[in-house]
């Protein structure tokens, strides 16, 4: 996600803003922007960056040639349009009266941008953020009204989420701050009042601070911050001492990043779900991909690495289920190299977080050049990947900074559903009912993602039992056994403790010879069906010595009877319950990590992004 900052008061602004900004780098960005306002002539300084924000402070020589005491700064993750400078913030009104920097999704974008295009409006960006602006100064001087009035009747049009940060040409001395389920945060000190997307920004000026409300305004000045409502109101906060350092700060006051992007998950599944789906209907449309296209596909072929291929193996059961379509899921290294027989109709899918695997951007290569449609799940605009695929479904996650995936697996899980349920739709596999049965229960996974995520203080528990376990064995049937490759992989690359996914029918045919006394296998069982069948399996591995903890929905409380340890999901539609299950076995494979001391978020030997064959 972005990040912005901001301070008004009695120091340069400049060189305040860019340190501010340097302190949001981990969160990740593309590109960079400053904004200040020269306090003899009123008049706004903007200065734009792509790339590292280095290249913004080389521009500015440190912020000083911007001069002035009340500026605005902002770090791009672009959501919407290509990483560039025009496209990076502050975005202005043309007239220079209205100057902000944004964090979040306005998902109603387009409605507005064509609202104001009627308005006689023009546009010089492919940013939401850019609309956001210039509906502000429209309705401020549509009512002529004060700062707070416009950006009141600003907020009550726009759907999505946002921190906005804006000065306006009127008000010297001013910012103006606001949001809604974007991260923002106030302070203040004898130097002025400073705000930022996320502590770090501003921990070195202060530790006296504000976190806003959604839905709520600031007004910031030298002397200090006034709160309003969305009536106008003035509204009293109480101001907070924070007390972490700065490291621990840039993790939100979470030991780790992992764990961060292991609660980010709620939220980062209902903004994806947010993007895609408009007044109860699954509208892709963003992608290229119009229902006629979407519609003819007779095949679709999966291809990806690592936890991405594993979403291809989960989404696979959950599209055929849905579509009677058939789905093949590949490895990328192993696409590339087998020669595969692509039949036309068909559509390949490559998931890829960074959109810059080298295998699985091979394999987007070798589609392309066979003539087959492609579309690309990827969590980086502009990306190699996003770039070159026909066709591209966003994940809205945000920067993913821990090696290993959460969030980001996540969301491409609720694509691969999204592309699912449309597809069944569309070929008149479902019909109106079950679409609003499946979006009901898409929309419930955040709030039972939670749910789970309250629980992990068992998980935690679990993993101080196990953590010197040399072998761990996940097996599953079905959806099942999807679950436990991701299980696996996420214990594998975090607590370097050898373990396998195996499914349950097949321990028999070899693998079950390695059971020994006190072996750990963790069994899944969510799909009605196959419980039975599972819990035979997991007696089986019992009498032969495992040490057993077993995951399967709630209700299914005989499983107490074969397993030394029980975690239970909320139950879900039986397609989805990948969403559920995979949550504890992240948190059980980050703190066994944790109890064994190792490098949660930079394991050894692994890389973000594997740009190398
Ligand atoms: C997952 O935790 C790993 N970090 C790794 O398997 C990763 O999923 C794989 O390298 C694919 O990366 P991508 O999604 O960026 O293509």
């Amino acid at each position: 996600m972005c990040g912005i900052v901001g301070y008004v008061g009695v120091m340069e602004a400049g060189p305040v803003i860019l340190d501010s900004l340097s302190k949001l780098e981990y969160r990740g960005y593309d590109s960079a922007g400053i904004a200040v306002r020269n306090d003899e002539t009123g008049e706004f300084t903007l200065v734009k960056a792509k790339g590292r924000l280095q290249e913004l402070i080389n521009k500015t020589d440190g912020g000083m040639a911007l001069k002035g005491t009340c500026g605005i700064g902002h770090t791009r993750w672009a959501t919407h349009g290509e990483p560039s400078e025009l496209n990076a913030h502050p975005h202005h009104s043309d007239d220079m009266n209205v100057v902000g920097v944004h964090n979040g999704i306005i998902e109603n974008f387009q409605e507005l941008k064509d609202k104001l295009t009627r308005k006689g409006y023009k546009f010089y960006s492919d940013t939401d953020t850019e609309v956001a602006i210039k509906l502000i100064d429209y309705y401020y001087k549509k009512y002529l009204g004060t700062p707070v009035d416009a950006i009141n009747h600003s907020l009550v049009r726009i759907r999505g989420s946002y921190a906005l940060a804006i000065m306006f040409k009127d008000y010297p001395g001013e910012i103006y701050v606001a949001r809604k389920d974007s991260p923002l945060i106030v302070g203040v000190s004898d130097k002025g009042s400073f705000l930022g997307s996320d502590v770090p920004a501003i921990l070195k000026y202060t530790r006296t601070v504000y976190y806003i409300d959604n839905l709520q305004l600031g007004r910031l000045t030298k002397d200090g911050v006034t709160f309003y409502n969305l009536d106008g109101d003035e509204v009293q906060m109480e101001p907070v001492t924070v007390d972490w350092d700065a490291e621990s700060a840039e993790k939100g006051g979470f030991e780790h990043f992992m764990m961060k992007e292991i609660h980010e998950q709620p939220k980062a599944v209902t903004d994806t779900l947010n993007m895609y789906i408009h007044d109860g209907v699954i509208d892709l449309s963003q992608t290229g991909l119009n229902d006629e296209k979407l519609k003819n596909y007779k095949r679709l072929y999966i291809v990806a690495c690592g936890s991405a291929y594993h979403v291809g193996v989960a989404a696979r059961y959950a599209i055929e289920k849905l579509t009677h379509i058939p789905v093949e899921v590949d490895i990328a290294s192993e696409f590339r190299y087998r020669d595969p027989i692509l039949e036309k109709d068909s559509l390949v899918i490559i998931i890829s977080q960074s959109g810059e695997t080298a295998d699985s951007l091979a394999a987007l290569r070798l589609a392309k050049d066979r003539g087959i449609d492609t579309l690309a799940i990827v969590n980086v605009v502009g990306s190699s990947i996003a770039r070159e695929a026909d066709h591209v479904m966003y994940t809205y996650v945000g920067p993913e900074i821990a090696v290993a995936t959460t969030k980001a697996y996540s969301c491409q899980l609720i694509n691969m559903y999204l592309i699912g349920v449309r597809l069944a739709e569309l070929k008149g596999m479902i019909d109106s009912g079950q679409t609003e049965k499946y979006i009901a229960a898409l929309y419930k996974l955040p709030s039972q993602i939670q749910d789970i995520i309250k629980d992990k203080e068992r998980l935690q528990w679990f993993a101080s039992q196990i953590s010197n376990q040399q072998d761990m064995f996940f097996i599953g049937r079905g959806l099942d056994y999807a679950i436990g490759l991701e299980g696996s992989l996420k214990m594998k690359e975090i607590s370097y403790i050898h373990s396998e996914a195996y499914a349950a029918g097949e321990l028999k045919h070899g693998t079950i010879s390695l059971i020994d006394k006190g072996t750990l296998v963790i069994g899944i069982a969510t799909q009605d069906e196959l419980y039975e069948k599972m819990l035979s399996n997991m007696v089986e591995v019992k009498s032969r010595g495992a040490y057993l903890m077993g995951i399967t929905c709630r209700g299914n409380y005989n499983i107490e009877n074969a397993v030394d340890f029980a975690v239970y999901i909320p139950k879900t539609e039986e397609i989805f319950a990948t969403s559920l299950a995979i949550i504890p076995l992240q948190l059980l494979a980050y703190y066994v990590s944790v109890a064994r001391g190792t490098d949660v978020d930079k394991p050894r030997n692994l890389a973000k992004s594997v740009t190398v064959e």
